[in-house]
């Protein structure tokens, strides 16, 4: 065996453990094996390609850490999620929406001046531009929310062009402001696309607390003002609180890889909310309820139904079970079920979806399809039903789940921008297609 080749590292700020050695084409290569701070260990492999002429090969990158980040931990076979170190059951249990949103962007919880400023800024920025307005009037009435949320949030970058122009590197007030102005004004577009939907007047915002304000926009008339209720504006400041940050999700994933293009933040946030739209991401939330009424409109047995979901020859799944990264039940589902009883009963309400999503969980949970494969129900499988209780129509739950993951979006987005070395996302492949050939003229094609 030839000498060793030693292949440097790219992420020194790293803890190195004992490198690890790869023997390929009859060579031995080192490289460098790195540890987080919670353990997780990582391959260092960037310079692999130009030691060796190796890339590495990870469909749906299943094995792949495409960065490090500061933000969010997750140990999917303990059941783990912290924000910023801190345990979700902590925040979902004291903190507000906003409080969290801070801490996911700014990296610390807020303190009293803080957290003033903030909501502060979120007041005088949640309006939308009036010539936005426009946009609205000239949508159908059936456009499915998501649609409207992405192309509203989008055309920001034409009336806030700013920060559109500074591709991430605005100065920090200028940043702020562009922050505060999405997390605030992502709730009243969604309010007023339901406006729409329904063909009543857009209610503006006020100066309410975040999911106050939201559920004012959603609900209130010129002829009547909503009522509010703290159990309701609670279960929704946690439902937010759970989906605000999942570390390199597909839509997360999707923010930073358009956002290494170094086009604004609008338009990388935009991208992010069109791959969360996916049902087998966040638009899971509304196939779930739609799965309960299916089940419960064709009076279909819920053990007939899960026998559907296992047969491979079938196109459906049970949707709101299993997760990529979590191997062990959600930790958001568990807080999520006991919310949903509570909300249920608050709002004297016994839905019977519910009951079927009960019988639908014990018997998947009991079943070895669903053991051998370590599925649990996720975020998305109780969720549904709270929002239903609180008059959520169904087609906009995900973009409830966008209101609550902005932050996240937000944080990652920062956070890949102040890293150094910057990198523009892109990965390799394998080709696997024709050798070179020779065009032919189309009378000559067979
Ligand atoms: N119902 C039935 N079978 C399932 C389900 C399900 N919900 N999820 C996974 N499986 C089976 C697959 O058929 C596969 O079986 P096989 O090994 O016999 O072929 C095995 O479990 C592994 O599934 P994969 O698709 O390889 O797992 P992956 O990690 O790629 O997918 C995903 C994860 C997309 C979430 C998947 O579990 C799924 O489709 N769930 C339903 C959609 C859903 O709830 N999405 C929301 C996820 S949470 C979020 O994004 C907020």
């Amino acid at each position: 065996m030839a000498d060793t080749i030693i292949i440097p590292g790219e992420y020194r700020n790293l803890k190195q453990l004992e490198p690890a050695r790869l023997h390929v084409d009859g060579k031995e290569y080192e490289l460098p094996v790195v540890e987080g701070t919670e353990g997780e260990r990582a391959i260092d492999i960037t310079n692999l390609r130009k030691a060796s002429g190796h890339v590495t090969l990870d469909a749906g990158y299943q094995n792949t850490g495409s960065c490090t980040s500061n933000i969010t931990y997750i140990d999917g076979e303990k059941g783990i999620l912290r924000y910023r170190g801190i345990p979700i059951e902590q925040l979902a249990e004291r903190a507000s929406f906003v409080e969290t949103a801070y801490l996911l962007v700014h990296g610390k919880l807020p303190n009293r001046a803080e957290m003033r400023k903030f909501r502060n800024l979120l007041t005088q920025h949640s309006m939308i531009h009036e010539d936005m307005l426009t946009f609205f009037h000239g949508l159908p009435r059936e456009a499915h929310p998501m649609a409207i949320l992405s192309s509203m949030v989008n055309s920001l970058s034409i009336y806030y062009p700013e920060v559109a122009s500074t591709g991430g590197e605005g100065n920090g007030e200028e940043l702020d402001i562009a922050v505060a102005r999405l997390i605030s004004k992502v709730r009243t577009i969604a309010a007023f696309s339901y406006k729409k939907s329904i063909g009543e007047p857009f209610v503006y915002p006020t100066n309410y607390t975040y999911c106050a304000n939201f559920l004012h926009m959603m609900f209130s008339s010129p002829i009547q003002k909503y009522k509010l209720n703290h159990v309701v504006i609670r279960a929704l400041n946690l439902l937010l609180i759970l989906h605000a940050d999942h570390e390199q999700n597909c839509s997360t994933s999707t923010v930073r890889l358009v956002g290494s293009s170094k086009v604004n933040l609008y338009a990388s946030i935009c991208a992010g909310i069109c791959a969360l739209w996916g049902p087998l991401h966040g638009g899971a939330n509304q196939k779930v309820i739609e799965t309960l009424e299916y089940i419960r409109d064709n009076n279909i047995p819920v053990k007939k139904y899960i026998e559907m979901v296992k047969d491979k020859d079938k196109p459906q799944r049970l949707m709101g079970f299993g997760h990529r990264v979590y191997r062990n039940y959600d930790p958001r589902a568990k807080i999520i079920k006991k919310t949903c009883t509570e909300v249920l009963e608050h709002m004297k309400s016994d839905d019977p979806l519910l009951d079927i999503a009960l019988e639908l969980e014990e018997i998947a949970l009991h079943d070895q399809y669903f053991i051998d494969r370590k599925l649990y129900p996720n975020v998305d499988f109780y969720s549904g039903i709270i929002y239903k209780a609180i008059g959520i129509p169904t087609n906009m739950f995900t973009v409830m789940f966008a209101i609550g993951r902005l932050p996240g979006w937000i944080a990652q987005w920062k956070e890949m921008h102040d890293s150094a070395p910057f990198k523009i996302g892109r990965p390799r492949q394998i080709y696997n297609g024709p050798l070179i050939r020779d065009y032919v003229p189309i009378d000559e094609r067979e």
